[in-house]
């Protein structure tokens, strides 16, 4: 009996425990985001129903390429609760990204975000980390048509592995899954993390600490 108990009270724990680590569900049938509200609360506040428009809920753009002349040679085009405020609270959003010719997407993470990417045109080869200790690389290359997943957390990178253009669409579950690009994060901080953490994190001289950090 005290056994079923123990298992009854695991099986809720881990079902709490899912529940909570997601975006709640919503409440109502939308919560147009009010970026005029004061209001702090986990997402944005919403505005008055009866002044939501359809507006509220379009985008438009996602047929135009994004501009890769950068340094990495790709741009991503967000299409998330920033650009529609009608997004706030239901746990999506969209992505386009474009690569020049053997552009990269550099390794970033989403924290809020499972990503599932579809190649729209060209060839990436893509890939995740899994996390310690193992730290397993999990690569495969995609052509047009073809679907992969980046699990929440998880650092991925793209990158074009083709003589032309290459275009993806990526769906996120969460209407602001945030970006946290690895090299920026750790090299690009405001204020710096003190380049002798860095040198020591990276087992390197802290001269190609301080070089590295000089690039972002
Ligand atoms: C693309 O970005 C580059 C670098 O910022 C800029 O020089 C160029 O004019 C842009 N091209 C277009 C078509 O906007």
């Amino acid at each position: 009996m005290a056994k079923q108990f123990l298992l009854l009270n695991l099986i809720a724990l881990s079902f709490s425990c899912v529940v909570l680590a997601f975006e709640p569900s919503p409440l109502q049938d939308f919560c147009v985001a009010d970026p005029a509200s004061p209001v702090k609360v986990n997402g944005l506040a919403c505005k008055d129903p009866k002044s939501v428009t359809a507006e509220d809920f379009y985008f438009s753009g996602l047929h135009l390429a994004g501009n890769t002349s950068n340094t990495f040679g790709s741009k991503v085009t967000a299409v998330n609760v920033a650009q529609v405020p009608g997004l706030n609270t239901l746990g999506i959003s969209l992505a386009r990204v474009d690569y020049a010719p053997w552009g990269i997407n550099p390794p970033h993470t989403h924290p809020r975000a499972t990503e599932i990417l579809t190649v729209l045109a060209g060839s990436l080869q893509v890939g995740f980390v899994t996390s310690n200790p193992e730290n397993r690389l999990i690569t495969k290359v995609l052509k047009k048509g073809d679907v992969f997943v980046f699990p929440i957390g998880l650092v991925h990178y793209q990158r074009n592995v083709g003589y032309g253009n290459a275009v993806a669409i990526a769906a996120l579950s969460s209407q602001n899954p945030g970006v946290i690009s690895i090299a920026n994060a750790v090299f690009g901080s405001e204020p710096a993390i003190e380049t002798d953490i860095l040198a020591k994190a990276f087992q390197v001289d802290e001269s190609v600490a301080s070089l590295i950090q000089s690039k972002f």
